[in-house]
């Protein structure tokens, strides 16, 4: 140990001279780097530290571990200790626990020639122990300050634990319901998914200025998976997308890129390929855009084993070739395939990759840790009270509550069955698998929280009306995948007891998020076998469904008096969820992602293109148009659309001007909005364009901006939006990104269905 003492102390020595020398211009070596801080003296620091590196350790800095075999897949690195003890390695994930990072942070620091400090990752996605609605639902409150305070949460509790860096926020755009990380993202939309994207990366890293960075409640943010990982073929997780520059740019990037402006310290490259190029051999995506187009300045990490792919894909020969095409392609840091470490010598030597190109690779993840403050005090995250005071705390379980309450989407309410007062007497029939049960709350994903601590529907419920003049019974009547017709008698007889049945139903929590993938998106036969039972009772029925992705729920849309979209609510799912039941918070979750009529209709999204042939949708005639045979084009509920205990009119649309110019100008819309009804409320306004002429084709509809306003029964209110001539710029057909001249539409609407305030407009 002695020796490494001594190696440290002139290490640290060397490190505190270089920075008190002479100014360096911040892009030596290869004459490429840019910091990510654009601070001089963590230049020079970072600096100082490589230069007294083998290449072996240099490479030992772009490669990560996981520190077990975690739930993502095959571990393929070798035991990973004898690196650590080497000084081998630059990051370790999945370590969780204080004690845990510091014996690992310890062997790095004390036992190791250099003793740089080791960044701890995970996967803290939707919650690291108080466990928020999965992404997907929170998307669905619209309320962006929300999301990133659920966000901050996490980094709280996270960082407490000692985790400086998650993997999150996951920005994929997902139009395919199929698709199990639906759940992970914020839908199908651009617009929105950017706005998310940007609350997101802003909560996790405690600000936009790289100085939050250093405190001890942010963790370092990662944009995944670059790029249009949601794209895959048929849904299949990994599988190919192809699709074009148009799409790829006007569609699917946008997001990565508002993750980038907000200042994402991290990006990870998808598994999959784009039109033949794996994401994680791919130079354009991972340098021309990333870093030349968009100027990001932190480090790439692959996906899990995403580099030793590169050989089954069919473009590497084997994993050193793999190795080199990844750090090639301007991937930094190898997560857990061990191919850097194994191979990246033998390929510098061999002039396959250049030292220079490792250099830039190891100052972008050096200058991270200098930002964390990690080469100050490798142990500042660990402490074991401050771990203690920082979790669960009341006010976490409060936001957690209401995020679960505005994430819940009323997809229909006829005779207004909800909400069930507590002053209404009445006694409700509760039944459903997913009545009595914490485990599935949580959703995939859930970081260290602990399914046996998230509140069940019927304890929610019944805390809610005890004492109250509401009755409660409450009968399982079947499982998510089985029944028994003595199950299904006892909850039809729970039913004929009561005046209104609650049943919550839905999906098994890891039916969705990775390799989760689901061709048939319906509810569980023996779960519709007894909602058809109950039905029969001719009793209400209010159907609640918690799952990962919008599901079918054409049968149920027929059949059910009401449906509440509940998705995998988390830790406080059933307070949250009896709070809208009950009608302490009136409903506001609007879809964001289009639920469709059949599995048949997937992909299915609001943003899509006219055709040659379009459908005119109030005469839906098949003759040779863009339609189906069976089904309508439309979905069974579309993005934007969500319901509440009160009714919402928007009139009185206009526009301040006709025309705008395609450059520096704007156009002001004002539209009125009334809450019809008897509660107070709030309505998500949403302001929808489009181009109907231009040199490549336009979606009949984009989200251009949105409003969620809260208003008092009876009470109207002035919104305002500003368009201005960028906002309504597209890649077009020279791929530049530009606004054109061309004929316009806008909608203020209530949801992407609804044309009632539609104005004319013109970019000249
Ligand atoms: C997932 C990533 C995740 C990583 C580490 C992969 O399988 O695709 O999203 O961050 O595992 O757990």
């Amino acid at each position: 140990m002695g020796k490494y003492i001594t190696s440290i102390v002139y290490a640290v020595a060397v490190i505190l001279l270089t920075a008190c020398g002479s100014p360096s211009s911040g892009t030596s070596g290869d004459g490429k780097w840019q910091s990510f801080s654009g601070d001089k003296r963590i230049e020079q620091r970072v600096d100082s530290v490589l230069k007294l590196m083998t290449l072996e350790e240099k490479i030992g800095q772009m490669t990560q571990f996981s520190a077990n075999w975690s739930i993502t897949g095959p571990v393929m690195s070798d035991d990973f200790q004898p690196y650590l003890e080497k000084g081998l390695i630059g990051s370790i994930f999945n370590a969780t626990s204080v004690e845990g990072i510091r014996r690992m942070q310890q062997i790095a620091v004390e036992e190791t020639r250099l003793g740089i400090p080791i960044l701890f990752g995970q996967d803290v996605i939707h919650g690291y122990k108080t466990i928020f609605p999965i992404p997907l639902a929170e998307a669905c409150s619209w309320d962006l300050e929300m999301m990133q305070r659920t966000a901050e949460i996490a980094a709280i509790e996270a960082a407490s634990d000692g985790i400086n860096w998650t993997f999150a926020p996951m920005v994929d755009i997902g139009r395919d319901a199929r698709w199990g990380r639906v759940m992970e993202g914020a839908g199908e939309d651009p617009y929105l998914g950017s706005k998310v994207a940007e609350a997101r990366v802003v909560g996790f890293q405690g600000g936009r200025d790289v100085n939050s960075l250093r405190e001890l409640t942010t963790l370092l943010a990662t944009g995944k998976h670059l790029a249009a990982y949601g794209a895959a073929e048929s849904g299949r997780d990994y599988n190919p997308a192809e699709l074009s520059e148009h799409t790829l740019r006007n569609v699917y990037l946008p997001p990565y890129q508002a993750a980038h402006e907000a200042g994402a310290a991290t990006f990870m490259a998808s598994f999959n390929e784009i039109n033949g190029v794996p994401a994680t051999a791919d130079r354009w995506l991972m340098t021309e855009i990333l870093r030349n187009e968009w100027g990001f300045k932190g480090f790439v990490v692959s996906d899990y084993t995403g580099v030793n792919e590169l050989v089954p894909h069919g473009v590497a020969k084997d994993e050193k070739h793999a190795a080199e095409l990844a750090v090639n392609a301007g991937i930094d840091m190898d997560m857990t395939g061990a191919t850097f470490i194994k191979h990246l010598t033998e390929s510098v030597e061999e002039g396959k990759v250049s030292e220079k190109s490792i250099d830039t690779a190891v100052r972008r993840i050096l200058e991270m840790k200098f930002l964390l403050g990690l080469f100050d005090d490798p142990y500042r995250y660990l402490d074991e009270e401050r771990a203690k005071q920082n979790t669960m705390t009341p006010e976490f379980m409060e936001t957690a509550r209401k995020a679960v309450a505005s994430s819940v989407v009323l997809l229909k309410n006829d005779n207004q069955v909800l909400p069930v007062t507590k002053e209404s007497g009445k006694t409700v029939a509760l039944v459903g698998p997913l009545m009595n049960d914490s485990i599935n709350l949580n959703g995939e994903w859930a970081g260290l929280g602990d399914r046996n601590k998230s509140v069940p529907i019927l304890k929610g419920l019944t805390e809610k009306y005890e004492g109250s003049t509401v009755k409660l019974i409450y009968a399982e009547g079947a499982s998510i995948t089985g029944t028994t017709p003595a199950k299904i008698a006892e909850a039809v007889a729970a039913a004929r007891r009561a005046d209104i049945v609650i049943a919550a139903m839905g999906e098994d929590f890891n039916w969705s998020g990775e390799a989760a993938v689901r061709t048939d998106i319906r509810l569980p036969e023996p779960q519709r076998e007894l909602l058809k039972a109950l039905k029969e009772t001719g009793k209400p029925v209010v159907l609640v469904t918690l799952s990962g992705r919008p599901l079918d729920l054409s049968w149920e849309d027929e059949t059910m008096d009401a449906i509440l979209q509940a998705w995998f609510p988390g830790t406080q799912g059933g307070h949250g969820i009896a709070d809208v039941i009950a009608g302490d918070y009136n409903p506001s979750g609007r879809l964001v992602m289009s639920f469709p009529r059949n599995i048949g209709q997937i992909p299915i999204y609001y943003n899509q293109k006219n055709t040659g042939r379009p459908v005119d949708l109030n005469d839906e005639s098949v003759d040779y148009k863009s339609n189906y045979l069976d089904t309508s084009i439309t979905p069974l509920y579309p993005f934007g659309y969500g319901l509440s205990y009160t009714t919402f009119e928007i009139s009185n649309a206009q526009i301040d001007k006709k025309t705008l110019k395609t450059e520096d100008d704007k156009i002001t819309v004002t539209a009125n909005v009334r809450n019809a009804g008897e509660v107070d409320g709030e309505i998500v306004v949403q302001l929808y364009t489009r181009q109907l002429v231009a040199s490549v084709t336009r979606p009949v509809k984009e989200l251009k901006g949105f409003q969620k306003v809260a208003l008092q029964a009876g009470k109207s209110k002035q919104v305002t939006f500003e368009l201005a001539s960028e906002d309504l710029a597209f890649y077009g057909i020279d791929m530049q990104k530009k606004t054109e001249p061309g004929n316009m539409k806008l909608w203020v609407a209530q949801h992407a269905a609804d044309n009632s305030n539609e104005i004319d407009f013109w970019i000249e």
